[in-house]
């Protein structure tokens, strides 16, 4: 039987201060949520956000909808393609709504430009963020919010590669409960990512 945990060298945030910050960054969106005249829109991006979204909505006490898509631009590497696209959209109409776009990590922040690009082109009155993590080292373009939208981070990542708590190599390890940084030999031996 193999662990889940055997590809991983080093834990960054063990469960125990996931769940503590998820908390504090809930209370501060919740009351930002709750200042608004109507329910905002809380749009997880799939696959990475699952987690995070779960366990921030619940804590947040506030009326607000919540909707998926799908934004892919890793593929099964650890490199950005640096061209996303959106395999997946919306159920619901964010036309004059206040839209809460959750991610689990802000890389380059080629995804989420594409995606407030889209959601801005559906017509949302405003668009915040709100990350799990954000890994300012590696970004390539602004986060460029919409309205009054507000970003949100949860934790600053160091330039490594992480997974665990939503985050992928290859599709494995987003079940992990907590982030660790993937043993570099477990993808430098796979040349082709
Ligand atoms: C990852 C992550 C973010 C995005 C961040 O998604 O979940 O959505 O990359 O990277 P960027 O800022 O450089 O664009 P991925 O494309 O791996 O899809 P996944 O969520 O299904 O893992
Ligand atoms: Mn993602
Ligand atoms: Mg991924």
């Amino acid at each position: 039987m193999v662990s889940a945990e055997a590809g991983i060298e080093r834990v960054l945030w063990t469960e125990a201060e996931v769940a503590a910050r998820v908390g504090e960054v809930a209370t501060e969106l919740a009351a930002d949520l709750r200042a608004l005249p109507e329910p905002a829109v809380v749009v997880g991006v799939a696959t990475g956000a699952f987690l995070f979204l779960a366990d921030l909505v619940r804590r947040v006490d506030a009326p607000l909808a919540v909707d998926f898509v799908r934004v892919e631009s890793y593929g099964g590497g650890t490199e950005s393609s640096g061209k996303p696209r959106i395999t997946a959209d919306l159920k619901v109409d964010v036309a004059g709504k206040h839209v809460v776009v959750v991610e689990d990590i802000v890389d380059t922040g080629n995804t989420l430009s594409c995606l407030i690009a889209h959601l801005e082109k559906k017509g949302a009155s405003s668009i915040s963020v709100c990350t799990f993590l954000d890994k300012p080292a590696r970004r390539k373009v602004n986060i460029q919010l919409v309205g009054d939208g507000k970003f949100y981070s949860g934790f600053e990542c160091p330039d490594c590669f992480v997974v665990g708590y939503g985050l992928d190599y290859a599709e494995l390890y987003r079940n992990l409960p907590y982030v660790g940084v993937l043993k570099p030999e477990m993808y430098k031996k796979d040349s082709s990512n």
